[in-house]
């Protein structure tokens, strides 16, 4: 067998387009996110963050700013930290929250968060957070990029260079950056036991084999592609966790396929979207979260009466969404709170496959640029 390779094949590892190629490399991106931070079997970030235990237990709110993919990390980043650390936290998209005046004080703490470090408006947000006498906690993926650098505090994710527009090693590296300062909050402030702790870190840790294990069944998500690509509008609903999760792969969706979506939780459907649904209407539905389940399977069902076709998503060994879709993927199970790092995957191919499977520039969506440096 003879494999002829140019260059441009080769640095796409093989991989048809950058996307396929940053999506399979999520694995690695995760374990180097976690390298190195873990001591002990206990999160451990006090060589990299800086602020003493001391100012750690004296921050009182959390702001999350970021933009895009990284703005939906945020989402889930109130979730982590509200639940583990008990602090109450806000979540922005930086071109607001410059505007809108937010409440910060010295005891505020602002995460910015974004892969390229230079987007324009969320640095003009650290800016003012700086201004305002908070701390700021930069999460970013390029080293010396101006968050990098103007940040008070640094955590770095080590995703490795994304090339594709249409982020994904850069979402899942977020999300494990802020998991890793979620425990390491935690267990600061007291507010999980060490058994707990343990258990988390644990289940962190097993994260890159159940990434791998979502990728490895392609076939059902490239059919779906197939069923989509004709569409003119989707939707995506969740609840909770869930909910933010499908905003990410409505967004993906979009970018690079065109096709018209919109994420809803699900519990909203009945004030108004559920109108738009007839028969036919393609809906993803992702169902991860066990005490939000049997709400969510009324939703799913809401829209069954109306002639959706459901794609339901699910964990492995499950028997009951199973009976209320069309059709089923499931997912690896792992802790509710870091179920997004492994439900985003079937949403991430989804996207690529309807993209190619309309013909489209997968790397390089119309409109788009990767790094949105001036406002
Ligand atoms: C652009 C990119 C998105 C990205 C957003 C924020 O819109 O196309 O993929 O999520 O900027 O970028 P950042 O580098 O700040 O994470």
């Amino acid at each position: 067998l003879h494999v002829k390779w140019d260059a441009v094949t080769a640095e796409k590892g093989g991989y048809e387009h950058f996307m396929l190629k940053e999506i399979h490399e999520q694995p690695k991106a995760i374990r180097d996110t976690l390298a190195g931070r873990i001591k002990e079997g206990i999160v451990d970030l006090s060589q990299e963050i800086s602020l003493t235990a001391e100012e750690l237990n004296g921050i009182d709110r959390i702001h999350f700013v970021a933009c895009g993919t990284a703005y939906h990390a945020g989402l889930i980043g109130k979730a982590v930290v509200e639940r583990l650390a008990r602090i109450p936290v806000e979540v922005d998209v930086a071109s607001e929250y410059r505007y809108r005046n937010p409440i910060i004080t010295p005891s505020t703490l602002v995460v910015v968060v974004s892969q390229s470090g230079e987007t324009a408006d969320t640095l003009a947000a650290l800016r003012e957070a700086q201004k305002a006498g908070a701390k700021v906690l930069g999460i970013t993926n390029v080293v010396g990029s101006s968050v990098a650098r103007e940040a008070d505090e640094v955590l770095m994710t080590w995703a490795g260079p994304e090339i594709a527009v249409a982020s994904t090693k850069a979402y899942t590296s977020q999300l494990i950056a802020i998991y890793l300062f979620g425990l390491y909050l935690a267990r600061i402030r007291g507010t999980r036991s060490e058994a707990q702790l343990k258990e988390a870190t644990e289940e962190l840790l097993r994260l890159p084999e159940k990434v791998d294990n979502a990728l490895s069944d392609a076939d059902t998500i490239k059919q779906f592609a197939e069923q989509i690509k004709n569409h003119d509008n989707l939707f995506f609903i969740g609840r909770g966790l869930d909910h933010a999760v499908v905003m990410e792969g409505s967004l993906k969706l979009k970018e690079i396929s065109y096709i018209h979506s919109e994420a809803y939780a699900a519990g909203e459907l009945k004030h108004g979207t559920l109108a738009l649904i007839e028969e036919g209407i393609p809906v993803i539905a992702l169902a991860t979260q066990q005490d939000i389940f049997d709400k969510m399977v009324s939703n799913i069902i809401e829209v069954k009466a109306r002639g959706a076709h459901v794609l339901g998503l699910a964990q492995d060994g499950d028997t009951e969404l199973t009976k209320s879709v069309d059709e089923v993927f499931t997912i690896p199970q792992t802790l509710p709170l870091f179920t997004p790092v492994v439900a985003v995957i079937p949403l991430q191919l989804l996207a690529y496959y309807t993209s190619v499977a309309r013909g489209l520039n997968v790397d390089k969506p119309r409109n788009l640029a990767k790094s949105v440096t001036v406002e």
